[in-house]
């Protein structure tokens, strides 16, 4: 139980839809942690090419803006709140023209080397960590105590987001958000710095015919297993 005093992370990884961002908080919540969404340090990147005209494509130029403007958490809020420059961008980053650039912005090399950087030093002010994303077992923290991989067919992960869009209030089409998730996918799984892959020794679940409690409950009784090691 040494780890527990010293703190751990905890790394969940997967593609769009698997569940991630939704069993990673209710882990931490039962754990006594912190979490962090760093899917949403990628769209506030997103956000920033689109708002303030950074190409997309240009990683150097991204990576200056994201050091200037700062992107960072207010970590007073529960689940902790994205900040641009200092402004609440939760809602913003949620919005369909974030979703379709982000991807092409995660590509970049130099913003990967900046958000990573940001993660780790993140990690070291707040050392309980369930941490989700794409990389964040396979690059970030290798060492992660337990690290796990979410998995769920594409359609089930289109039923998701769908519902999760239409909750929010916002009118969508089942297809369009179907060939968004699997551009995303492609993208996701092709680049070259930080791929979409299953990390060295990680815990797979399927969740697709799995409700939230019994993920959670699995991922669980994972880490306590784990820390009585
Ligand atoms: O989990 P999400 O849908 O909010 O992630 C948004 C995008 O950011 C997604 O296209 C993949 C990318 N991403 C990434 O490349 N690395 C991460 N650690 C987290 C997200």
């Amino acid at each position: 139980m040494e780890d527990q005093v010293n703190g751990f992370v905890i790394t969940i990884d997967g593609a769009a839809g698997t569940g991630k961002s939704s069993v990673a908080h209710e882990l931490a919540n039962r754990l006594g942690t912190e979490c962090l969404d760093t899917g949403a340090m990628y769209r506030a990147a997103a956000v920033l090419s689109i708002d303030f005209n950074v190409n997309p494509n240009d990683g150097a130029a991204l990576a200056a803006a994201i050091r200037e403007k700062e992107i960072r958490f207010d970590w007073n809020q529960s689940p902790p709140v994205i900040l641009l420059g200092g402004v609440d961008i939760s809602q913003r980053v949620r919005d369909l023209d974030v979703s379709s650039v982000v991807s092409i912005v995660a590509q970049q090399p130099e913003v990967r080397q900046v958000l990573v950087e940001q993660q780790r030093a993140i990690c070291m002010l707040h050392p309980l960590l369930v941490t989700e994303g794409r990389d964040q077992g396979s690059v970030v923290f290798p060492d992660a105590i337990v690290r796990f991989y979410l998995e769920a067919e594409v359609e089930e992960r289109t039923r998701r987001r769908v519902k999760q869009l239409r909750d929010s209030g916002t009118s969508v089409n089942d297809e369009d958000i179907q060939r968004d998730i699997q551009s995303r996918d492609k993208l996701d799984s092709t680049r070259l710095d930080g791929p979409l892959i299953c990390p060295n020794g990680a815990i797979k679940i399927n969740t697709s015919a799995l409700s939230k409690t019994e993920v959670v409950d699995l991922m669980e009784s994972e880490v306590t297993s784990r820390l009585q090691e």
